[in-house]
């Protein structure tokens, strides 16, 4: 498939680097020593265009850009896509469908993780592109479709925001560790192969059989976790789902 994706920044690269394998890419930005910059980091060969020369019609397009430049980005592409995929956090359909012309749009939201083709990307929009929604959000890691822009937004408050979340939990029990006489990089270590062993196991267990599983009565684990408790872990976590889905409803 031809696929064009504007805005080449970071989160473009790494869908870019998932996608150049099955599709024909185009990358398309303001600047043209920042697009050789961006194709150079590619394996194969992609074209290139300026954002002001580019005719969108019937294409497919993953939207890049930052939500702030929206307006500027989209009043200067010309003609009508086939398809708009727009990863832009907190962007509703509403706005997308006024800046860009086409005959589909479907919102995307993947995480940091794509560069590693590990994104777990929430997708929603016009239920005919489904499918290829699915297919190529696949190529940067897992995908979950949700029935709504709320279901999105809330999606966007865990998953896409989620890495930031797991890094304050990564960083703060290395610090735990170095305050007890740990080693940085040891600990460092112990955290990197928590978090790699954590995957497969909740990919097959529910948590509350995890915790389970580990908190023995009266030790060490049931220790820690009445600690957490004391300081309301769980309703902290809530809280920032809240809070961080509650901004995308500005
Ligand atoms: N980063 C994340 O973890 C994450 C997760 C989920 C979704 N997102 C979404 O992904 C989008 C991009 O984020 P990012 O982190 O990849 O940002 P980024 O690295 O700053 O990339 C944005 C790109 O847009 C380009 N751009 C700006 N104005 C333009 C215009 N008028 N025409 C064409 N290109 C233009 C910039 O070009 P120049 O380089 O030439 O300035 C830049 O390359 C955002 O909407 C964000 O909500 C990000």
């Amino acid at each position: 498939m031809k696929v064009t994706i504007v805005g080449p920044g970071k989160m473009a690269l790494a869908l870019a680097k998932g996608l150049e394998k099955e599709h024909e890419l185009t990358i398309v930005g303001k600047d043209g020593e920042r697009l050789l910059k961006f194709t150079k980091q590619l394996e194969k060969h992609a074209k290139t265009a300026l954002i002001d020369k580019y005719e969108i019609d019937s294409q497919v397009l993953i939207l890049c850009v930052k939500p702030a430049a929206l307006k500027e980005s989209s009043s200067v592409l010309k003609g009508k896509a086939e398809t708009v995929y727009s990863i832009l956090a907190g962007t509703p359909l509403s706005e997308l469908k006024k800046a860009i012309k086409a005959e589909n749009h479907v919102r995307a939201m993947p995480n940091l993780a794509a560069q590693y083709y590990s994104s777990m990307t929430a997708l929603t929009g016009d239920d005919s592109k489904r499918e290829e929604a699915e297919t190529l959000f696949k190529s940067i890691g897992k995908t979950l479709w949700v029935d709504s822009e709320k279901e999105l937004d809330i999606a966007t408050a865990i998953a896409g925001s989620g890495p930031a979340y797991l890094a304050l939990v990564a960083e703060a029990l290395a610090d735990g560790g170095v305050k007890e006489g740990l080693k940085r990089a040891d600990a460092m270590k112990l955290v990197e192969g928590l978090f790699e062993g954590f995957a497969p196991l909740i990919a097959n267990s529910h948590p509350a059989l995890l915790k389970d599983a580990v908190m023995s009565p009266g030790g060490t684990t049931a220790a820690g976790c009445f600690t957490l408790e004391e300081s309301a872990v769980r309703a902290s976590f809530m809280k920032a789902v809240e809070r961080a889905y509650g901004l995308t409803k500005r």
